[in-house]
């Protein structure tokens, strides 16, 4: 069949057999099919959706469509954790070193932000030398050193989730399960490890804003990681306001940091430490959620996860200093402060539009090639429920011109609500899939 029909097969919501989706696959990493041939197939299939024969199909197509790692080398059963992402989703910078202070290998594959959405490799390149580019070899040398290693998906790992990716960030075609799925169990597949703790998100700033898609998005990873021969637990987290206090990839460095060192509490710690606690249960390091908690968090009191994200980041070429100098961090231009214009309660928070405001300010990206600013982004210095007096300080802005603070201000303003009754608490952990 010729790539015109077969788009015209998924807009007219027909089920794509194995060999055309792998086709599909194929054209996409060899150019035989063009970006906007692409596009328009991600659409058809957004529009249309896929089953779950085609999306585990899909899955494997891509999965297979570059290198596999193969961590055999390592000891110890291998851990892997990704989110479905976030706004100030900052937990694997602080997951990665306790886990692996704990005894649990982990070789994190990250991505870029997406959409509203922040990303790891974005966060990490903002560290003044930092390497996220590194050998299958080299990845391996360093957790066999190290317990733990993060880097960029390499173009030889699942190129055709890359190539989709970076499409559907630009096409309006992120929100979909069975893309998201196939995007994120391609990755975590053809990643190697054993055993894989998703976070799905769920709320304003995530890509399933209710419970019943995010269960859904859940149930479907959870099934292809067992066809695929992988343990997968999912956790469903709440994505109603940003997790963390700072949106911006150099200030969510500085929040983790600021973790690690046992200054900062609250829902981004504890996503943190559920996430890995299931991850040191799965590497069979812990029993329970109870004492796999005890075990993170003594890691934490101690300074040993400190110590071992001073570690990653000298293993991979960054400047340590940064830990205790956030000076050393990309530095913005322009400052700006959101105030309340009443008093009353936060009531909401559209997170996706914080996201938006967040891409507006210089910190995400409006087109794949697009540069982006490290130190741009907003701390915030209230959360939901919180009452805050007129004129009070909901955020700090940071941007790169004035301009931009003007921009994301009006953008941020209406993201955030006050109203006079106080909106009813919402737990950070919804549940956890098997
Ligand atoms: N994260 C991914 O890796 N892929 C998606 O499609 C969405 C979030």
């Amino acid at each position: 069949m010729s790539i015109v029909d077969l788009i015209i097969k998924k807009r007219q919501g027909q089920a794509l057999a194995a060999d055309e989706i792998a086709a599909f696959v194929k054209g996409v990493c060899d150019g035989s099919w063009k970006d906007y041939q692409i596009a328009a197939m991600l659409m058809a299939m957004f529009i249309r959706g896929l089953d779950p024969v085609e999306t585990t199909g899909l899955t494997l197509a891509m999965a297979h469509s570059g290198d596999l790692f193969d961590l055999s080398r390592i000891p110890g059963i291998k851990v892997d954790k990704h989110s479905t992402g976030g706004v100030a989703d900052t937990t694997t910078l602080i997951l990665l070193p306790l886990v692996a202070a704990c005894g649990a290998p982990v070789v994190k594959i990250s991505g870029r932000g997406l959409g509203f959405t922040g990303g790891t490799v974005d966060k990490l390149e903002s560290i003044p030398g930092f390497k996220v580019h590194l050998s299958a070899k080299e990845a391996i040398d360093l957790v066999m050193q190290s317990q733990a290693v993060i880097l960029s998906q390499s173009d030889n790992l699942t190129p055709a989730d890359k190539k989709l990716y970076a499409l559907r960030d630009v096409t309006g075609t992120i929100d979909n399960i069975p893309l998201i799925a196939a995007s994120i169990m391609s990755k975590k597949i053809a990643a190697g490890a054993d055993a894989i703790v998703l976070d799905v998100k769920c709320g304003s700033g995530a890509f399933m804003q209710d419970l019943e898609s995010a269960r859904k998005l859940a149930q479907t990873m959870v099934d292809i990681g067992r066809l695929a021969g992988r343990k997968v637990v999912s956790v469903i987290s709440g994505m109603s306001q940003p997790l963390g206090m700072n949106v911006g990839n150099a200030l969510e460095v500085i929040e983790a940091i600021e973790v690690l060192k046992g200054n900062a509490l609250g829902d981004l710690l504890e996503v943190t430490l559920v996430l890995g606690s299931q991850m040191l249960i799965l590497a069979g390091l812990a029993e329970n959620p109870t004492s796999a908690r005890r075990l993170l968090q003594n890691k934490l009191q101690s300074g040993a996860g400190l110590q071992k994200f001073r570690e990653i980041i000298i293993n991979q070429g960054g400047d340590p200093r940064i830990i205790d100098d956030y000076q050393l961090l990309p530095q913005p231009a322009c400052r700006g402060t959101l105030k309340a214009s009443t008093s009353g309660f936060i009531t909401a928070m559209d997170t996706a539009a914080i996201g938006r405001a967040f891409v507006e300010a210089g910190g995400g990206r409006k087109a794949k090639e697009d540069p982006i600013d490290y130190a741009a982004g907003f701390i915030f210095k209230h959360r939901l429920g919180d009452y805050i007096g007129a004129g009070d300080e909901i955020a700090a802005i940071l941007a790169a011109t004035e301009e931009k603070v003007r921009l994301a201000h009006s953008l941020l303003d209406q993201a955030i609500q006050i109203g006079n009754k106080a909106p009813k608490p919402e737990p950070v952990i919804i549940a956890v899939v098997q």
